[in-house]
């Protein structure tokens, strides 16, 4: 016995920022940006701080599984930066939404969803949760480049939650790691010690990102088979893949390698950019809410980022969400 999605939650900032605005600041333009991303727009946090998001999220995953705060038993916050470096924002979830149970975070950048979830497992495995809450949220405006034109346009903050229940609807799951600090990294930037004999580096983000898309391309598409086969299936019987959002010629030649006919996987990349660990838990609940999945239904999901990191599993849609939020 493991766990059914008994409900799912979003947020993302009011702000919208557009391809045209991000030409006004570095050399580019919305075309070179839709065609070599497919991103048109993204998100970017200026009233609201990690907290709020993260709290929104949460409260509209419980509402749409019915569950109360008071009933978690767990609480994980996958991110890269919470909003303190402690305590964890879990714990800070847990305040602010009145729950009681044990919080913490997990950081496996992008991929921090299928890792949350991995960890969520365990703990109903050994029967020690009946209800587990997973927020996933990255706020990268706040660590990115914004002159570096090769990384500024690509990603928007924001992200989505879960709710878990006792079921057993996880049919398989996979996470690897390919450790490498050279194609895509964020320094921690501020050092208070006097002694520290080493150079501070800029808190942005630094990625080679011809490398980390070879990295993608070839993880979707290992990951997702290997998950599909592990859960006795083929690429067949998948009604729906959620793939992270990165880059819609990722997603494309995924497709592709798969033999999944492209229609099956949902993408919201054109809204949101690269919103890193929030990506497949938001892309999740629009798929949700938008009334696209059935009970019974076999959803995939991936996710591949810093680390180098992947994360990928197959589930089975309980179809217990209420109406949505
Ligand atoms: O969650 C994981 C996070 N990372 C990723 O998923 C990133 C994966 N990588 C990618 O998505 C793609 O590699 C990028 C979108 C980052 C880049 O696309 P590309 O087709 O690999 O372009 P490129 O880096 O090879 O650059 C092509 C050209 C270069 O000019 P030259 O050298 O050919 O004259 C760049 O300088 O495009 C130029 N360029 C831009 N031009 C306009 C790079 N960024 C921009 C820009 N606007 N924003």
């Amino acid at each position: 016995m493991s766990f059914s999605i008994l409900g799912t939650g979003k947020a993302v900032p009011e702000y919208v920022m557009t391809n045209d605005e991000l030409s006004g600041m570095v050399e580019t333009n919305d075309e070179w940006i839709r065609t070599r991303t497919g991103i048109q727009e993204r998100r970017i946090c200026k009233g609201e701080t990690l907290t709020d998001l993260t709290v929104r999220a949460a409260k509209e995953a419980l509402q749409n599984a019915g569950v109360e705060p008071s009933q978690l038993d767990l609480i994980i916050c996958s991110t890269m930066r919470g909003e303190n470096v402690t305590p964890s924002q879990g714990a800070v979830i847990q305040k602010e939404i009145g729950a009681t149970c044990a919080a913490f975070d997990v950081n496996a950048a992008c991929s921090g969803f299928i890792y949350a979830l991995d960890i969520a497992d365990g703990y109903f495995v050994r029967k020690r949760v009946r209800y587990v809450l997973i927020v996933s949220m990255d706020n990268l405006s706040n660590i990115i480049d914004w002159k570096d034109r090769s990384t500024c346009v690509l990603f928007g903050d924001g992200g989505g939650a879960v709710v878990l229940g006792e079921g057993d609807d996880l049919l398989s799951i996979d996470i690897t790691t390919e450790g490498n600090d050279q194609v895509l990294r964020i320094p921690h930037g501020s050092n208070s010690s006097p002694f520290y004999e080493h150079e501070e580096e800029r808190a942005v983000l630094h990625m080679a990102g011809n490398e980390v898309y070879k990295f993608a391309v070839n993880a979707m598409a290992t990951g997702i088979k290997k998950v599909i086969a592990q859960a006795g299936l083929t690429e067949d019987d998948v009604d729906h893949v959620i793939p992270h959002q990165a880059n819609i010629r990722i997603i494309n030649a995924s497709a592709k390698n798969l033999g999944i006919p492209r229609e099956k996987f949902f993408c919201n990349v054109n809204h949101y950019g690269n919103t890193s660990s929030g990506s497949v838990p938001l892309a999740l609940d629009e798929a949700n809410h938008a009334g696209l999945l059935k009970k019974g239904d076999i959803i995939a999901m991936c996710a591949f980022g810093a680390g180098l990191t992947t994360g990928s599993c197959v589930i089975r849609w309980s179809g217990n969400a209420k109406d949505p939020v």
